[in-house]
């Protein structure tokens, strides 16, 4: 197996800076729509074999150094007792968004074999196709609060904070229970046999660094010490510039970045305990070839300082993203580390 990536997440050296993209398995690529015109969305994701199909192609297509299963972070909160919705348009909805003590007190806990055995099922045909390393991983705890309590995606996170603020007590008992269900969900994938796992979490960037660190960072720190040390673990705190210096206590063996912090910047804040992941502007990938040899060439330089550095971007690849950029992306960043490192 090819384990550049996974030697990088332990800040071991490495010949060239391994990449893989987040959302690398999506509607940009023209397989995965064709897939899709024939399965809906939560469909793909319960069937072992295609959601092993979807995650195999853009390790086939664009050479990633890493596969992440196909999947979502919401998949585990329909077990938990919330009713979820892919729709096209507005993306995820939970038609029974949490309001009070009672929708939070009903929630059941995770049996991952019994609730979810279609993703340990997906993850151990992956280990015996793939020959780069597995990623499993989870939305963070106040990234699936705040979906199950604003029923949706959502701006200002308004009934979120305001539980946060009026109800405390309330607030800490869901996130005890996302914690609970995300550390054996997590087992439940390491078990099975993932390589690394990540901790997405997309809305951290929302909260002020003194909310931040009261009801987010000591449940993260929660999971990740929960996890012990079998494999890699990354975290994700997207739009994290103001957090970045709490978020390096969280015992992660890798934070990703997203591009609106210098990769120079988040490094000199991580030190070289961490390695770090990130961090290239998803819209660049609209660009042309040379703007994104340039973007990458620009990251790798900043990154040299790093305990160890791999490479992806600061957020998920757009729909609207060229397949060719892509593989111009994960050319570029072979070739151009290879040649620093
Ligand atoms: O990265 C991968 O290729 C693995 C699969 C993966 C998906 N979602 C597939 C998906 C992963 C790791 C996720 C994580 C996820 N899901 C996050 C965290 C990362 C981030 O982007 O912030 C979040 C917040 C979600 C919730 C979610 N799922 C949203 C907001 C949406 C709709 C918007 C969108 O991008 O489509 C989804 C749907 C979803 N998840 C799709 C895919 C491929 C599109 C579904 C389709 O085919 O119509």
């Amino acid at each position: 197996m090819n384990d550049t990536f996974l030697k990088a997440c332990l800040g071991e050296k490495t010949d060239y800076t391994p990449v893989w993209i987040m959302r690398q398995a999506g509607r940009y690529l023209p397989e995965y729509r064709k897939i899709r015109e024939k399965v809906d969305f939560l469909t793909l994701c319960k069937t072992p074999d295609l959601a092993a199909e979807v995650t195999i192609l853009p390790v086939d297509i664009l050479k990633v150094d890493a596969a992440i299963l196909f999947s979502d972070i919401l998949i585990p909160l329909e077990a938990m007792g919330m009713k979820l919705e892919f729709t096209g348009k507005k993306g995820p909805v939970i038609h029974n968004p949490l309001r009070n003590e009672l929708s939070v007190g009903k929630l059941r806990s995770l049996n991952p074999a019994v609730d979810v055995p279609f993703v340990a099922d997906a993850v151990k045909l992956l280990v015996k196709r793939l020959n780069v390393p597995l990623i499993g991983f989870s939305g963070a705890p106040f990234t699936l609060a705040a979906y199950m309590i604003e029923g949706g995606s959502s701006l200002n996170f308004v009934k979120t904070k305001t539980m946060m603020h009026r109800r405390p007590a309330l607030f800490h008992t869901l996130m005890k229970k996302l914690t609970t269900m995300i550390i054996s969900y997590l087992k439940a994938q390491i078990n099975a046999g993932v390589h690394a796992v990540q901790l997405f979490d997309s809305w951290a960037g929302a909260l002020s660094p003194r909310d931040y660190r009261d009801f987010e960072l000591p449940y993260v720190k929660q999971i990740i010490s929960g996890l012990g040390t079998s494999v890699p673990i990354i975290y994700f705190p997207n739009n994290c510039a103001g957090l970045l210096r709490m978020a390096s206590e969280s015992g992660a063996d890798v934070i990703s970045v997203d591009w609106r912090i210098g990769i120079a910047d988040a490094v000199s804040i991580l030190g070289n305990c961490t390695s770090v992941q990130g961090n290239l502007d998803p819209v660049t990938l609209l660009g042309t070839q040379e703007t994104i040899r340039k973007e990458v060439s620009y990251i790798l330089e900043e990154a040299v300082l790093a305990r160890s550095h791999i490479f992806n971007l600061g957020h998920g690849i757009l729909p609207e993203t060229p397949v060719e950029n892509a593989i111009a992306l994960v050319d570029a960043v072979h070739e151009l580390s290879s040649k620093i490192t």
